[in-house]
């Protein structure tokens, strides 16, 4: 179902007494502050923190997301962390395709498609994420970039199970850059997205998609980047790293 969604991605960052604190913090300003209604908030953290933040939270409108699962179901695989592993923390979501994944870790469409059927089978929603790099959007080909990474990484999927997926668009040369994508330019993208989503799936099923715009969002621009018909809400990467911060954030999208 499209909702108003903001979701916190942690990345590697906070210890595990920190990040158990930051979200407890979290839940306290949901919990005690006006302004988050009708916002759903998720805590993207590292897999270590899962379990005891799923637990600590006692608010309705925030759940928990791993930021990465393995391709495999179990076995011999050292160091991976299974789809079954996180949802067995009380997490319900699983961020993939993230571009620190498919950048640093080379996570191609194909290792893709194998941890979205993971995630799925494992009963996680999924936040996909896809974005073009500077030079892409430069050359005028970051709409083809897109469209091959939700074909490539998505469009093997049921309808039913596309419920199941929040698309967040992130532009590569806006994360952690300080250089946010103007409204215009969120909105130009998320509409396009929206377009594809109903060549493959009908326009109903593009209509319940939520779409998230990710790159430099912070308490400052989120106002005017929400205000945008088909942004759905935020992934926030340092932003979401304070408390304070984070809930200005659904604030903003609880505002429009
Ligand atoms: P920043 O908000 O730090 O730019 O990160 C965005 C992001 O990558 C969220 O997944």
């Amino acid at each position: 179902m499209r909702k108003k969604i903001v979701a916190g991605n942690w990345k590697m960052n906070k210890t595990f007494a920190e990040g158990v604190e930051l979200a407890r913090e979290v839940n306290e300003y949901v919990r005690y502050k006006e302004g988050s209604e009708g916002v759903s908030i998720i805590l993207g953290t590292p897999f270590i923190h899962l379990a005891k933040v799923a637990h600590n939270i006692t608010e309705p409108s925030i759940a928990v997301s791993a930021q990465n699962c393995a391709t495999e179901k179990a076995g011999a695989y050292t160091g991976e962390i299974s789809a079954d592993m996180v949802a067995s923390t009380g997490a319900k979501y699983v961020i993939l395709g993230h571009s620190e994944r498919r950048s640093y870790y080379g996570e191609t469409s194909e290792i893709l498609v194998k941890k979205v059927a993971q995630a799925l089978d494992s009963k996680l929603d999924i936040i996909f994420c896809v974005g073009e790099v500077l030079e892409e959007r430069e050359g005028n080909k970051h709409f083809d970039v897109v469209k091959k990474q939700l074909t490539d990484g998505l469009f093997n999927l049921a309808a039913e199970q596309f419920a199941h997926i929040v698309i967040a668009y992130e532009p590569v040369w806006a994360i952690g850059t300080g250089k946010t994508a103007t409204p215009d330019q969120a909105q130009e993208m998320h509409a396009f997205i929206r377009s594809v989503i109903a060549e493959k799936y009908g326009q109903a099923v593009a209509d319940e998609t939520s779409i998230l715009y990710g790159g430099s969002c912070n308490a400052k621009n989120a106002d005017e980047i929400f205000s945008k018909p088909d942004v759905d809400g935020g992934l926030i990467g340092g932003a979401s790293l304070k408390a304070a911060d984070f809930f200005e954030i659904i604030k903003s999208r609880a505002r429009h």
